[in-house]
């Protein structure tokens, strides 16, 4: 499978990174508006290949994306310490209406993988440019944050986080809801998996659970300046399951008819990825307060995006 990624900065290139190292991809492309940038970080990720997959790993300009299958956006700028998704929108709006014309020239059947923040709002973005099927236009949404849920249950429970089915839903910002209702550890629900191991989740844990997983991107950023790794795993994870055609079901982010009861919004929902892009979506079982808290992150994301 060809995919390209424009923005070689940090998360572009880990999510190069992470695919060249994953496998799932036979020519990776990476275009940047610095094409000596673009050049370098290539030749860097390509020096990983004979560690890892056969993969071609290249740098050029937009027609260097021609017959890409997937196109991943990381192009735009990032979160600074403090600052939240949301602030980037304007700057990172007026970026995509150049990267997509671009993209769409050279690539015009890739399937759009978006990663810039505010990441929900950009999907929208690039889906109203592109005119493609809200299915081709996919934001890694909270995938990231739905693992670093399953992780931080996983270890408090003392288990892999392979075993744990949880999801973070709506907004991959401050509004997004835990959907603690629905994990599951071992098939059972985490609660009484918790009361097996002598582990219980109560409200503190519950409580340090959330903070972990909401405040990840502000600490990282206060101690390094950015994240790049975990989001770089993420989109790779979201390449491999369509160009697998997997049907794995993961928490991203597309534009949805319907979300408690608000119109046309894009979040995230656990859906089922596969080589078509986003082939259903599923609506996890929510207790009554994070029914409402999707509600309000609906709402929140619906409003900002009628604004642009
Ligand atoms: C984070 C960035 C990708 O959550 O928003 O690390």
């Amino acid at each position: 499978m060809k995919v390209g990624i424009v923005g070689a900065g940090m998360v572009g290139s880990a999510a190069g990174y992470a695919l060249a190292l994953r496998g799932g991809a036979s020519e990776i492309v990476l275009v940047d508006r610095s094409l000596a940038f673009a050049r370098a970080q290539a030749e860097d990720i390509s020096h990983a290949v004979p560690f890892a997959h056969p993969c071609r790993v290249l740098a050029g300009e937009y027609g260097a994306l021609e017959g890409a299958d997937m196109v991943i956006l990381a192009a735009g700028v990032a979160q600074k310490a403090g600052e939240s998704r949301l602030s980037l929108l304007s700057r990172n709006a007026d970026v995509f209406a150049q990267v997509i014309a671009g993209v769409r020239n050279a690539a015009p059947d890739a399937i759009l993988l978006v990663a810039s923040n505010p990441v929900d709002i950009m999907t929208d973005v690039a889906q109203r440019i592109s005119g493609l099927p809200a299915a081709r236009v996919i934001g890694s949404g909270t995938i990231l944050d739905s693992a670093r849920f399953r992780s931080l249950i996983a270890g408090h429970l003392g288990i892999a986080p392979q075993s744990v089915h949880a999801y973070v839903l709506g907004e991959h910002g401050d509004s997004e809801v835990l959907a603690w209702a629905s994990a599951r550890a071992a098939s059972q629900p985490v609660e009484r998996f918790a009361a097996q191991v002598g582990a219980a989740i109560t409200q503190d844990v519950r409580d340090r659970i959330d903070d972990g997983v909401r405040r990840a991107a502000y600490r990282i950023i206060e101690g390094k300046g950015a994240t790049w790794y975990g989001i770089g795993a993420g989109l790779a994870r979201i390449v491999q399951a369509v160009g697998g055609d997997q049907r794995s079901v993961l928490s991203v982010s597309i534009v949805t008819p319907e979300v408690e009861g608000v119109s046309d919004v894009a979040l995230s929902l656990p859906r089922v990825v596969g080589r078509e892009g986003v082939i259903a979506t599923l609506r996890p079982e929510l207790s009554g307060t994070e029914s409402d808290a999707l509600r309000r992150s609906a709402e929140m994301l619906k409003d900002t995006a009628s604004r642009l």
